[in-house]
C-alpha cells in the first residue's frame, strides 16, 4: 500500500526512517517527493495543513501518530469520510504515569521547598502526610488515565477516576457522567487532567472547577492546553486557593516567553514531554494497522468522530 508520512515533529526523519523499516511490503513516500497523489491509500497525519487532503483523492484511512487526535479533529480541515486510528501504545502510557508519578511526589514531598531552602543552606523539616491521606482525582480514565492510577495506587494514594462510561478497576473508584464530575473535584487534594480535548471537555478546568476544590490543592494538567482557563488558574494561585499547578500543555505551544505563567511561583512548566510519543513502539501500532486496513480488516483504536476522541 502506498502511505503519506507527515510527521511535523524535530525528530519526523527518525518516525519516517522507523516506518520504512518496520512496513515491510508497504511504501511510505514523504512529501515533497511524492508525484502520483492518488495512488496514496493510507496517511500518517498528526496536524494537516489546510488543503492537505485535497489531492488524496482515495484513501483508505488516516493514522494519527499519537494519543490524543484534537489537532486533527478540529484543524478546520475536512476529513475525508475514512476511518481515523490513532495510538493507544502502553509504553506512553507508562511515560504518562511516571510524569504524574513524579510529580505528584514532588509535591507531596515538598521537594521544591527544600530546593528553596538548600538555596539559603537551610535545614528545615517539615511534616508530610501518608499517601493514603491523599485523594488524587484523574479525569480521564483511558490508556493514559487508567495507567497513572494505578501507578499511583500501588504506592498507595486515594485514587479516584472520571470518565465517560463505567468501569471497574480494582482498588480504584471510578465515576462517571457529567453529574460525578463536581463531587469528584470536591475530593481532590489532587486533581489530574487525562482527558481529550472535544466539545464536552474544553474550558473544563476553570473557576467553577476550582472553587470547587480543597483549598491549597495542586492541579496538574498534561491533556491539552485549551482544557484549562488560564486566567482562572492563576486567580485561584494567586489568592491562595489551588497551592500549586503543574502544566505540561498549553493552547498554543511553544509557550510564549510574555506568558505570565513562566513567572509565577506556584507553577510548573514543562514543554509538553509528559508522555512523547515513541517511534520504535508508535510505529509498530501503525504498522498492524496498515496491515489491517490492506486486508481490509478493521484497525483497532478507531475514533469515534461523534465523540471527538
Ligand atoms: P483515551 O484512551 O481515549 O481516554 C480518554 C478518557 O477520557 C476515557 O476514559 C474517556 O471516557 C474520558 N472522557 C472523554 N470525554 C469525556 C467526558 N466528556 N466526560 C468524562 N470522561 C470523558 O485517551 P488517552 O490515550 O488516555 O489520552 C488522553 C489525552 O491525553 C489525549 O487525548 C491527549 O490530549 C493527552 N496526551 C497528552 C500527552 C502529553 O505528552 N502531554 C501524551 C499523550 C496524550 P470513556 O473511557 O468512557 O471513553
Ligand atoms: C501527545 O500529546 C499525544 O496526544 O500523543
Amino acid at each position: 500500500m502506498q502511505v503519506l508520512a507527515d510527521f511535523p515533529w524535530e525528530n519526523g526523519q527518525e518516525w519516517i526512517d522507523e516506518l520504512r523499516r518496520q512496513a515491510v511490503g508497504h511504501q511510505i513516500l514523504a512529501e515533497p517527493d511524492i508525484v502520483d497523489h492518488a495512488g496514496i491509500e493510507a496517511a500518517v497525519v498528526w496536524r494537516p495543513s489546510i488543503d492537505f487532503f485535497k489531492p488524496l483523492t482515495n484513501l483508505r484511512a488516516l493514522i494519527v501518530p499519537g494519543a490524543g487526535v484534537d489537532q486533527l479533529m478540529q484543524s478546520g480541515t475536512s476529513l475525508p469520510d475514512v476511518p481515523i486510528v490513532r495510538l493507544a501504545d502502553p509504553v506512553m502510557a507508562t511515560r504518562m504515569a511516571e510524569y504524574v508519578l513524579a510529580m505528584v511526589l514532588d509535591h507531596h514531598r515538598q521537594l521544591g521547598r527544600y530546593r528553596d531552602q538548600q538555596a539559603g543552606a537551610i535545614w528545615k523539616r517539615h511534616f508530610h502526610s501518608d499517601p493514603q491521606d491523599i485523594r488524587v482525582g484523574i479525569l480521564g480514565m483511558g490508556v493514559m488515565g487508567a495507567a497513572a492510577a494505578r501507578h499511583l495506587r500501588a504506592i498507595g494514594y486515594a485514587v479516584t477516576g472520571w470518565s465517560r462510561s463505567t468501569k471497574v478497576m480494582p482498588d480504584i473508584d471510578v465515576a462517571a457522567g457529567e453529574a460525578a464530575l463536581m463531587p469528584l473535584i470536591a475530593a481532590s487534594d489532587i486533581l489530574v487532567c487525562l482527558l481529550p480535548l472535544t466539545d464536552a471537555t474544553r474550558g473544563i478546568l476553570n473557576a467553577k472547577t476550582f472553587d470547587a476544590m480543597p483549598e491549597g490543592a495542586l492541579l496538574i494538567n498534561a491533556a491539552r492546553g485549551a482544557h484549562l482557563v488560564v486566567p482562572d488558574l492563576v486567580a485561584a494561585l494567586d489568592r491562595g486557593k489551588l497551592s500549586a499547578a503543574v502544566l505540561d500543555v498549553f493552547e498554543d505551544e511553544p509557550l510564549s516567553p510574555e506568558s505570565p505563567l513562566w513567572e509565577h511561583p506556584n507553577v510548573t512548566i514543562t514543554p509538553h514531554i509528559a508522555s512523547l510519543s515513541n517511534p520504535v513502539t508508535g510505529v509498530r501500532q501503525i504498522v498492524r494497522a496498515l496491515d489491517r486496513i490492506e486486508a481490509g480488516e478493521r484497525p483497532d483504536h478507531i475514533v469515534d468522530r461523534h465523540a471527538g476522541y
